[in-house]
């Protein structure tokens, strides 16, 4: 069997391949990747990857059984057409099986559902496309919060519209284990899985931040359309509307699932305990 992994080049995708070569050989195991000078130390064979190029897509896809399809950073309506590029290519170079990296979140109402739109989409698409499938709807990956705690600590709280929403993150670590073993494993085929963490509130999450770092923060509630325009004055207009709305999903409860995770991988999410306990600083 011969594996590829789109967007090896990022960290998810370097991740899962990490873990796809831990579970095979490196031999076994192919990264396409946009930008190949970005990918560190992987020691796999890189082929071309940008999801605007078909033709490259479909000679780099060559010999490989099952994909990866890494979701694109792309806003929505260019994503769909680029994941279309994927599926394509995949098609016609005989890949037998496609894994797709989707996303949790409402469909309707909050500033990021264009996103969870453009998501659902491609997963309609993979489902049509007569191959093999897999789907994981990834949680929100914690490790922001982690990197923004200088940031936390100058302001001293947490600030945000999740309220008291709780919130099933996730790390890509533990994602690259769960999508190793949909690529790997047939009997999950033709299905969809929830991949998260216990879900937590804020105050939780400053409760580990705080144990983490040495840290006192509080948390504060605010608005939904104050926190999209406190994110968008930082972000911008395509990232902060979309942080923004990730957390006014948060409070109307649309990442609060117990998630799939043990079904996939055979083993619990890692604890958060556990997590913030291997953070040093
Ligand atoms: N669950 C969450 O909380 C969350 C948060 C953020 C993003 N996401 C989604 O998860 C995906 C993976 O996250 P990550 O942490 O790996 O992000 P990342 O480290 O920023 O990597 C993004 C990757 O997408 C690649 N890419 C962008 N446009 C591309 C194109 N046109 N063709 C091929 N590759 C392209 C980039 O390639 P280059 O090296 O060429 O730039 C890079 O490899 C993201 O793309 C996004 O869809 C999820």
């Amino acid at each position: 069997m011969r594996y590829a992994v789109t967007a090896v080049s990022g960290q998810l995708g370097q991740e899962i391949a990490r873990k796809l070569i831990a579970r095979t050989d490196r031999w076994s195991v192919i990264g396409l990747a946009r930008t190949p000078a970005n990918v560190t130390e992987l020691g796999i064979d890189l082929r071309p990857g940008d999801y605007d190029k078909p033709e490259d897509l479909q000679a780099s896809l060559a010999g490989i059984d099952a994909l990866v399809l890494v979701s694109g950073m792309a806003p929505p309506e260019d994503r769909i057409g680029q994941h279309r590029n994927v599926i394509a290519a995949a098609r016609a170079a005989g890949v037998r099986k496609i894994v797709y990296t989707s996303i949790q979140g409402p469909k309707d109402g909050t500033a990021f559902s264009p996103v969870v739109q453009s998501n659902r989409q491609t997963e309609a698409d993979i489902r049509a496309s007569g191959l093999d499938w897999a789907i994981g709807r990834n949680g929100i990956y914690i490790e922001p919060d982690v990197e923004y705690i200088d940031t936390y600590r100058a302001k001293g709280e947490i600030a945000n519209s999740a309220g008291s929403g709780k919130c099933g993150y996730t790390t890509r670590s533990q994602l690259a284990h769960a999508y190793a073993a949909l690529l790997t494993r047939e009997d999950l085929n033709g299905q969809i899985f929830d991949l998260n963490g216990t879900p937590i509130t804020q105050p939780e999450l400053a409760d580990y931040l705080n144990a983490a770092f040495g840290t006192r923060l509080t948390y504060r509630s605010m608005s939904a359309e104050d926190y999209v325009a406190d994110r968008t004055a930082e972000l911008g207009d395509f990232i902060g509307p979309i942080i923004g709305g990730i957390y006014d999903g948060i409070r109307r409860g649309a990442y609060d699932t117990p998630g799939d995770y043990e079904v996939v991988t055979g083993r619990p999410h890692q604890s958060w305990d556990d997590y913030f306990s291997s953070l040093t600083r």
